[in-house]
């Protein structure tokens, strides 16, 4: 009689999990919350996001002169991967930071002297970058190369 109480008791938690609960499982509840757990990171794991290949070259051509990981001359975060461009710096997402120091032509870094010097963007290298923000610097799932 008390065994039948027991389960009782635990019913209400276990039926969230759905379906009726068999008496005899009653008695493994942390086996079923952990069946739950498991749903929940499984949705959170999205599929694998790079940068779309005319992004990633002009970031590899202009940029990862400076710009790489570990950081080269004073660089201050590295444009390697896309996570890279979605990081927070200093509360903004690192793509706005690019669209403005790309519009401003702050980026490339030219008051930096090096040899051969430091190269700027073409008129299409530039539209490349912004347009892409502008639409939301979206990943693509697959890695170019
Ligand atoms: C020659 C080295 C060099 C190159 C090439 C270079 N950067 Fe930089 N970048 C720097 C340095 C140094 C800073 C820090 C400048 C500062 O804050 O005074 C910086 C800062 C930045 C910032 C942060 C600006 C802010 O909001 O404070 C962004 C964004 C950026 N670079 C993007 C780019 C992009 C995009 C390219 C290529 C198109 C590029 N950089 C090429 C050296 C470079």
């Amino acid at each position: 009689m008390s065994l039948v109480f027991a389960c009782g008791e635990h019913e209400t938690e276990l039926n969230r999990l759905g379906g009726p609960i068999p008496d005899f499982d009653a008695a493994l509840p942390d086996g079923a919350s952990d069946a739950a757990g498991d749903a929940t990171s499984d949705a959170d794991a999205g599929p694998a996001e790079f940068l779309p290949c005319d992004v990633a070259e002009v970031l590899k051509n202009k940029c990862q002169r400076c710009h790489l990981d570990p950081t080269e001359n004073g660089a201050p975060f590295p444009l390697v991967s896309y996570s890279d461009t979605q990081a927070d710096f200093f509360g903004s997402v690192v793509s706005d930071r690019i669209k403005n120091a790309v519009e401003t032509d702050f980026m490339p870094a030219t008051f930096i002297m090096l040899d051969p010097p430091v190269e700027t963007l073409t008129a299409d290298e530039k539209k490349v970058v912004l347009d892409w923000i502008a639409a939301g610097a979206q990943p693509v799932d697959t890695p170019c190369e």
